[in-house]
C-alpha cells in the first residue's frame, strides 16, 4: 500500500467521515461474538433506543442497518411507497440531486423542484403544489435536512407547517445525514415520518451503518407499500424484534459497541451542549471567512449550516488548488466542491467530535493556503474573528474540577 506519512495528525475537516475519539476505537477494537445471546440483546436494545434519544423521538421505531446512508435513503422509500407513487423533492445540492436519482432508478414518479445550489427549499413552490393536489397524489415529501454540499439547512417544522395548513396526509422522509446530532433536530415535534442518518458524521464513527427511525404514520404504509425490498425490509427486523434478538441477519457487533460508545458521549456532554457547540463551531467559521473578504455559498443566513461552511473562492481561484494545498502542506483535509460547485468552492466540515481549538487550527491552515495561491488574505484576520467569538461563547467544560 501506497503510504504518504505526514508528521504530527492529520486535521481531518471534510464534512464526514469525521473524527473518530479514542473511547469509540477502543469500543469497537474487540473480537467476534454471538450476536444472539442475552448479553448482545441488551447490547442491541440499548442502542437501539438510545438512536431513538438522539433523533427525539419515542413514537418511532428505530432500526441500524449494515449499511451507509445511501442504503439508508433506500429502506426509508421502499418500505413507505410503491412504484410509481407520486414524490415532491427538492435539488438543491448534490446530496439532494444524488437521493431524487435514487428515487427515479426505484420508479417513483418524483416532481424535482429544482432550486439553486446555495438556496434552501422553495417553499413557496411546495404551498402552490399542496394547494392543487385535491386528490392527494403527492405520496411523500423528501428532503435533505442538511445539504452537505452547499452548507445549506433547510427549516423541517416550515415544511409540516405546510403540510399540516393543507391538511396534506404526504408522508415526510428526511435525511438528516449531516445533521441529526449535530443540528437541531426533533422528530416527533416536526411530525417527521422518516428520518435518517450515517454512522460517519455527527456519531463519529466509521462508515458502516445506516440509521433510520420511522413513525407510526410510515410503519401503517410499509404495510401495504409494494416497492421490492428485502436487505433494508423493516418488517423483517420488527419479526426479529418481537422475538427479542433483534437482527434478521448479522449485525456488524464492533459498530455497535462503538455507537454505544459515541452514544455515551454524545449524552455525556449533553445532546443540547453537543448541538449549541456546532452553533458556535459554525458561527466562528462563518466569522474567519466574512474576516478573509470571502463569500458563502449558501445564500442566505437562515439556511447557514452549523456543521459544514462551503466557501466560494474568487473566479481567479480553482477551489481544489485549495483542497489540494491543504493536504499537501499542512497535513488538513478539506472537503472539495462538488458537481454544480467544482471548482468554486471548498468546504470546511465542523461537524461531529471535533473542538474549538481543532477549529482554529483548521481556520488558520485556510488562511496560510489562501496566500499561498495568491489570495489576498491578511494572515490571522479570520482566526482572530473566530477567536474572538469562541473565547466569549465557550463555556467551561462542566465535568472538569
Ligand atoms: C446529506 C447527505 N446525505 C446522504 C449522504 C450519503 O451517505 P453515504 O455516503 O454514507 O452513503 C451524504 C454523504 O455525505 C450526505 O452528506
Amino acid at each position: 500500500m501506497e503510504y504518504f506519512p505526514a508528521p504530527g495528525r492529520n486535521h481531518l475537516f471534510v464534512p464526514g467521515p469525521t473524527n473518530v475519539p479514542e473511547k469509540v476505537i477502543q469500543a469497537f477494537s474487540r473480537g467476534n461474538e454471538d450476536h444472539r445471546s442475552p448479553a448482545f440483546a441488551t447490547l442491541s436494545k440499548s442502542v437501539l433506543d438510545g438512536v431513538k434519544d438522539l433523533f427525539k423521538t419515542k413514537t418511532a421505531t428505530s432500526f441500524i442497518f449494515p449499511t451507509t446512508g445511501t442504503g439508508a435513503w433506500e429502506s426509508a422509500l421502499t418500505n413507505t411507497l410503491s412504484p410509481g407513487d407520486k414524490i415532491v423533492s427538492f435539488r438543491l445540492g448534490q446530496f439532494s440531486l444524488l437521493w431524487i436519482d435514487q428515487m427515479q432508478r426505484l420508479k417513483f414518479n418524483v416532481d424535482v423542484v429544482d432550486c439553486e445550489w446555495g438556496a434552501g427549499a422553495d417553499l413557496n413552490i411546495l404551498n402552490a403544489k399542496l394547494a392543487m393536489d385535491y386528490n392527494h397524489e403527492i405520496k411523500a415529501i423528501c428532503i435533505v435536512h442538511n445539504e452537505t454540499s452547499t452548507g445549506v439547512t433547510n427549516s423541517i417544522p416550515s415544511i409540516r407547517a405546510l403540510l399540516d395548513k393543507h391538511k396534506h396526509p404526504a408522508l415526510l422522509l428526511v435525511d438528516g445525514v449531516s445533521s441529526i446530532g449535530a443540528i437541531e433536530f426533533k422528530m416527533d415535534e416536526w411530525g417527521v415520518d422518516v428520518a435518517l442518518t450515517g454512522s460517519q458524521k455527527a456519531l463519529g464513527l466509521p462508515t458502516g451503518l445506516g440509521i433510520v427511525c420511522a413513525g407510526p404514520k410510515a410503519l401503517e404504509a410499509a404495510k401495504t407499500a409494494t416497492s421490492p425490498r428485502v436487505f433494508f425490509d423493516w418488517a423483517d427486523y420488527l419479526k426479529f424484534y418481537k422475538l427479542g434478538s433483534y437482527w434478521p441477519y448479522t449485525p456488524s457487533s464492533q459498530m455497535l459497541y462503538a455507537l454505544r460508545a459515541s452514544l455515551d458521549l454524545i449524552f455525556e456532554e449533553g445532546l443540547d451542549n453537543v448541538i449549541k457547540r456546532h452553533a458556535r463551531l459554525g458561527e466562528a467559521t462563518r466569522l474567519a471567512v466574512a474576516a478573509w473578504g470571502l463569500k458563502l455559498c449558501t445564500k442566505r443566513p437562515e439556511w447557514n449550516s452549523d456543521t459544514v461552511t462551503a466557501v466560494v473562492v474568487p473566479p481567479y481561484i480553482n477551489s481544489l488548488d485549495v483542497v489540494k494545498m491543504a493536504w499537501k502542506k499542512y497535513n488538513l483535509s478539506l472537503g472539495v466542491g462538488l458537481n454544480k460547485v467544482a471548482g468554486k468552492v471548498f468546504r470546511i466540515g465542523h461537524l461531529g467530535f471535533v473542538n474549538e481549538l481543532q477549529l482554529l487550527g483548521a481556520l488558520s491552515g485556510v488562511e496560510m493556503i489562501l496566500k499561498d495561491i495568491g489570495y489576498p488574505v491578511v494572515l490571522g484576520s479570520g482566526v482572530a474573528a473566530a477567536a474572538a467569538h469562541l473565547q466569549k461563547k465557550t463555556p467551561l467544560i462542566s465535568s472538569r474540577l
